[in-house]
Order: structure tokens, then C-alpha cells, then sequence
């Protein structure tokens, strides 16, 4: 289009078109996506619906958020309520109560000397938070040579240079230059011919952790600031750790005094059944990443939780200097604030976490039965997350995953997440043991579809 055709006014008020053209979707294929929309206009608790009022059942928690169930009275309410009290505060030099008060509650969640929150508003901001707080962190004890970060092929650490540097995703990184140097990356931990049809953390890859010593032995520890790693890595498919990996990970980065970083931005919050995988897992990682299910999706809100040691190495020089060069504007924000604390609440007065643990077999079992469908590589399931890996079918990768993403969303009115070839599956929390057999027999019927 030539310039002299583009608007030269900034906007216009009057007679504005709602033009699918001008949303430049995210993670979209975009073209398709406006030639058949999938369009959501409305949710209630495990249901999103269309603008046509049909139900559509939400296998996914939105995006691995909103593990109370959509738009629940309790969290509506406290975010109405505090638009109406405090909208905004500066979180630079001032602050208002209740980010207190949700630092504190988080605090209280997290296990070990966790004890210090610093918040932002999404995943990736989380994941290049705690990367930088790593390196700050060497440099304030003196070992500013520490400057090398370890991530994990097939990690996903949210779409920030930071995060996309440590993130093992090939065309998350292809396209956006040399990345920040210094980065070595982990193995996957996932190998099919040894581990396919897992119900949990699979028995064989403890070793694979092994790997960070001979990058310590090839880097040297001096120079390896921090490792980090989903315990459960989301989004390149659900892959649980193999029994005893994690473990190995923290005993190795003890040995070297490398810090580990644990994101958990979809593992958080009852995922796996418990408040963080941590927990689950039994290790006390040096930081956690949290975002998405921290207000149930309900507002945007990210932060990392670190243990007292590195927060306390900050807390030096003269009293009126900044401690940490970092922070957003809508660090902390009310809105934020308010939706966590009454998600956090809706969490503890309906035990969801414990839910979530108690459903795990039920869940394994009717989700296991998908592997006489046709084309099934794979199923793994951990906590309340299962995968259906499929054969690509010839046309390529991905196209059959998308198709059955597809047909689940317009023929049986669910929705799915797709990776690939893969499905995956993580409902809401509160999904009754009824709504998880629907799963299982829509998920069924469409890959028979598929075949
Ligand atoms: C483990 C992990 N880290 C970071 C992110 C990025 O989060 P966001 O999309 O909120 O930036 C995600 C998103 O799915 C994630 O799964």
C-alpha cells in the first residue's frame, strides 16, 4: 500500500469495523484461523462458550491456567472490588498492601526458605527474571564469572531473549538471531523406546542428568551461573521427569554451587497436586517461576519466588540504593493482587490441590485407554496432565494434530492443546470424574476420525 493511502489521522472514534484483518493472532496459524474461526465469547467453570452460546468443554484450562474453573464468583467479585478501591499504585519506591499480602501467602506456599517474591505479569518475564536475578546474584557474592546459563532441549521458558536462549523449541529460536551467548542446553530427558506409555515419572533417565557434569568438566563450574528447567516440560508435549532426575539435578548443582531454577509456570498450583512440583518431587530448587494459575488466568500476573540466601546477598550497600535493576510497571499490580488472593483462597477452601492428587489414577486410567486408538505413538500422564503422541501423518508434521485440534473444537465441543503431533490435555481442577470420561470418549471418536 502506498504511504499516501495509510491514515494520517491516529484514529478514528465513529464508524470503526470490526475487522478480523487487524488482530494479528499469537501462536496462530493465522490464514486459516480467519477463514474458520474458533471464537470464544463467554466461560463458566469447566465450560467456555461460543458467540452462538454453544458449549464447548475446556480440556486445557485455557492454556494451562485456570485451574479453579472459568470465571468464578469468589475471584470475579475481588477483582470487580478492587478496580472500584485502588486501580493502580507504582511499584517502583511505593506499593500497596495487599502485594504484601500476596508475597506472603505465596511464601507461605512454597516449600523450604522460599521466602521472597518478586513479581511480574507473565511466564516469560518470570523466566528472564530469575535468569538475570542468577546472574546479579553471582555478582554481588563476588563470583561475577559465573555468567554461563544451562538450559534443556525440548524446555520451553516463555518467548523473551532470555528465555528463548535457554528454551530448546527450534522454531522459537531459528528466527530471532545468536540469542545470548554462553548458554549450553541439557538433553531432553524423553526417549519413546524407553519410556513410552508412562503413568507418572517414568523408571529409566535419571542419567541424563549426569549430562551437567560434563558441561561443568567442559565449562568449568566458575563460569555456570544457573541451571533451569521445567520439572515437567509443558509445552513441547508432557514430558514427566524420569524417577530420581530432578534429584540428581540438585545434588550436582549443590556440588558446583550452581544455582537451580525451577519453572513452573504451568507445573504450579495443583497441576501435578501439589502447590509446586517441588513439592511433589521432594527438591527445594534455589528459585521458582509461577505465573498463569496464580489468578486462575484471571488477570495477568508472573513473579519468582527465591530463597533467603539470594535475596539477602542483594540486601547491601548504602540504604538509599536500588538493590536489583529490574522490575515492570505492572509488577505487583492491585488487580493481580486481588484475583491471587482469592484464587489462592478458592484453592484452599476447596482443597483442589488434594483433588487433583486424588484424581490422578482415575484420570491415568480412563486416559491410558487411548492407546489402541489409531496412530498413537505414545500416551504419558502425570498429575492432571495427559498426552496423546500421533504419527504425522504424509502431508507432515503437525497437520494431524491441528486437524484433530480442529474437529475436537467444531464437531464435539471441546477444546485441546496441540504441539505438534501431540495432544495435551489439562483440564481445570474441579473436572468431575464424568466431564473426564467425556474427554477421553470425544478425544477417541476424533482420532478415529483422523486416521
Ligand atoms: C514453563 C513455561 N514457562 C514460561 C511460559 C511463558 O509464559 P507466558 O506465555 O505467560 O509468557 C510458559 C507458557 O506456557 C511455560 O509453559
Amino acid at each position: 500500500m502506498p504511504n499516501s493511502a495509510l491514515r494520517v489521522r491516529s484514529s478514528s472514534w465513529s464508524s470503526v469495523r470490526n475487522d478480523i484483518e487487524s488482530f494479528w493472532l499469537p501462536f496462530t496459524a493465522n490464514r486459516s484461523f480467519k477463514a474458520r474461526p474458533r471464537l470464544i465469547a463467554r466461560a463458566k467453570n469447566m465450560h467456555y462458550y461460543t458467540s452462538e452460546g454453544r458449549a464447548v468443554l475446556d480440556a486445557t484450562a485455557g492454556l494451562w491456567c485456570c485451574n479453579a474453573g472459568h470465571s468464578r464468583d469468589p475471584i470475579v467479585a475481588a477483582i470487580q472490588a478492587q478496580a472500584a478501591e485502588l486501580d493502580f499504585a507504582p511499584p517502583f519506591q511505593f506499593a500497596h498492601p495487599i502485594a504484601f499480602e500476596t508475597a506472603s501467602r505465596l511464601s507461605a506456599l512454597a516449600p523450604g526458605d522460599l521466602n521472597h517474591v518478586f513479581f511480574c505479569n507473565s511466564g516469560s518475564e518470570a523466566a528472564d527474571t530469575a535468569l538475570k536475578i542468577a546472574l546479579a546474584y553471582h555478582s554481588a557474592i563476588g563470583q561475577g564469572s559465573r555468567q554461563r546459563l544451562i538450559g534443556r532441549e525440548r524446555g520451553y521458558h516463555g518467548v523473551g531473549f532470555g528465555g528463548i536462549s535457554v528454551g530448546g523449541i527450534t522454531n522459537n529460536r531459528k528466527f530471532f538471531g545468536s540469542l545470548l551467548s554462553g548458554v549450553a542446553p541439557l538433553p531432553a530427558t524423553y526417549d519413546r523406546e524407553h519410556q513410552a506409555f508412562s503413568r507418572g515419572e517414568p523408571d529409566w533417565g535419571a542419567h541424563k542428568a549426569d549430562e551437567l557434569e560434563r558441561i561443568v568438566a567442559l565449562h568449568d563450574a566458575s563460569t555456570i551461573a544457573a541451571v533451569i528447567v521445567e520439572p515437567m516440560a509443558g509445552s513441547t508435549g508432557v514430558l514427566p521427569p524420569p524417577k530420581g532426575y530432578l534429584q540428581r539435578l540438585r545434588a550436582i548443582c549443590d556440588k558446583y554451587r550452581i544455582l537451580l531454577i525451577f519453572d513452573e509456570v504451568i507445573t504450579a498450583f495443583g497441576r501435578l497436586g501439589y502447590a509446586f512440583a517441588a513439592e511433589r518431587y521432594g527438591v527445594i530448587p534455589d528459585m521458582i517461576t509461577f505465573a498463569k494459575a496464580v489468578t486462575s488466568g484471571s488477570v495477568p500476573m508472573g513473579g519468582v519466588i527465591v530463597r533467603d540466601h539470594i535475596h539477602d546477598a542483594f540486601m547491601s550497600g548504602p540504604d538509599h540504593a536500588i538493590e536489583l535493576f529490574h522490575g515492570y510497571t505492572y509488577s505487583a499490580h492491585p488487580l493481580a493482587c486481588a484475583a491471587a488472593i482469592a484464587t489462592l483462597d478458592l484453592y484452599r477452601d476447596e482443597r483442589l490441590f488434594e483433588r487433583a492428587n486424588g484424581l490422578e489414577n482415575v484420570w491415568a486410567d480412563a486416559f491410558h485407554m487411548l492407546q489402541d486408538a489409531p496412530n498413537v505413538l505414545d500416551v504419558r500422564t502425570v498429575g492432571l496432565v495427559g498426552a496423546v503422541e500421533l504419527a504425522p501423518n504424509p502431508d507432515g508434521a503437525g497437520v494431524r494434530g491441528f486437524e484433530v485440534m480442529e474437529r475436537l473444537f467444531h464437531e464435539e465441543g471441546m477444546m485441546a492443546r496441540i504441539s505438534a503431533d501431540t495432544i495435551a490435555i489439562s483440564p481445570p481442577l474441579i473436572v468431575s470424574e464424568a466431564e473426564i470420561g467425556e474427554i477421553v470418549e470425544k478425544l477417541s471418536r476424533v482420532l478415529k476420525k483422523v486416521a
